[in-house]
């Protein structure tokens, strides 16, 4: 008896493994725990046997009895579940793609100019955003009561610490700890008061270099940029240098280049002008040199500071500064990765 309910079990639970429907599992149930199924027949003579088999044969016809009733709801609920997911793939549903971040346009250009004046001997180094009047003014010979403080008024801290105005401050950092010859090139944020509109904001960035060594002249400063702005624009773009201000370099110049929109016919983006202001430069005051302690007379050298958004915004034709800053995903997706 104990080898044909061994049987028994073997055999449901191969048919239950095998079953391939529900209504496969339902017959196989029917068949052994159903009312003339084999498992109730033998339960049903169990009172037939004798006393000393009934116990061991009743005890273990039962625990067989639940084992099969689990392993069939197990097996159907499996049946079950396999109908409910879809019998193929649809590949014409659109994928789910991870969104990959990707660099800022600022970014992009910030690096490839910076890859730019690698090429020609310039080492990156930075400066920070919380300055000194000393080193946003002082030691770049702004005296205090000045008129060209005017273009830089901006952000005041506690005591003297303000946020920078320009990278300027960073010739005079490094400047003091090094001594020439020096190939500089520093990149970062800048802050000055001013209203939001298509060109400004009160945050931008800025782009330092500079050149100190013995004998620099200014027709180096002029290869150096128009190097830049062939490497950076391209070998159509036209350069030109006209004279200007400022406190920390003497001579001083501008440098425009010819529209990128109109090729320099006049339209726009460039105020009919066919020419746009890039940069400021000149060769470095003496008077920077004294506040950091070179020789006089012994060195020369040239700086030059440029605005990022607006070579941004030339390279790449975009019309308003605030399209950098507003996250529009629609807008910085369309640069580079
Ligand atoms: N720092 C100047 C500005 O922000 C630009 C500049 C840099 C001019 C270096 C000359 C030399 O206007």
């Amino acid at each position: 008896m104990l080898s044909r309910l061994k049987e028994i079990k073997h055999s449901a639970y191969c048919s239950i493994a095998k079953a391939s429907s529900l209504q496969d599992v339902e017959e196989l149930r029917i068949s052994y725990l159903g009312r003339k199924g084999k498992l109730t027949e033998i339960l049903r003579n169990i009172g037939t046997l004798k006393e000393e088999d009934r116990r061991a044969i009743g005890k273990m016809a039962n625990e067989i009895k639940k084992e099969l009733e689990e392993a069939i709801s197990i097996r159907k609920k499996e049946l079950k579940d396999k109908t409910k997911a879809p019998k193929y793939l649809d590949v014409t549903l659109p994928g789910r793609t991870h969104w990959i971040g990707r660099r800022h346009p600022i970014t992009i250009c910030g690096q490839e100019i910076c890859s730019i004046f690698n090429r020609i001997g310039y080492s990156i180094v930075e400066g920070p955003e919380i300055e000194t009047d000393y080193y946003n003014f002082g030691a770049l010979n702004f005296p205090k009561d000045h008129p060209a403080r005017d273009l830089h008024d901006t952000f005041y801290l506690k005591g003297d610490l303000l946020l920078r105005t320009h990278t300027s401050p960073v010739q005079i950092r490094v400047m003091e700890k090094k001594k020439p010859p020096l190939k500089i090139l520093s990149w970062g944020k800048c802050y000055r008061r001013d209203k939001p509109d298509a060109s400004h904001t009160p945050v931008f960035h800025q782009l330092e270099g500079f050149y100190v060594a013995k004998n620099v002249t200014f027709r180096q400063l002029k290869g150096t940029l128009n190097y830049f702005a062939y490497q950076f624009f391209g070998d159509d773009v036209e350069t030109k240098f006209v004279p200007s201000y400022f406190p920390f370099t003497e001579p001083s110049a501008e440098l425009y280049i010819s529209c990128s929109v109109c090729k320099g016919k006049g339209c726009k983006f460039c105020k009919g002008q066919g020419f746009i202001e890039v940069l400021g430069c000149g060769m470095v005051h003496p008077k920077v040199f004294e506040n950091v302690g070179y020789e006089p007379g012994k060195y020369t050298g040239f700086a030059f500071g440029m605005g990022l958004e607006r070579l941004t915004m030339l390279k790449y034709k975009i019309d308003d500064i605030r399209l950098f800053y507003e996250n529009d995903l629609r807008f910085l997706c369309q640069f580079g990765p």
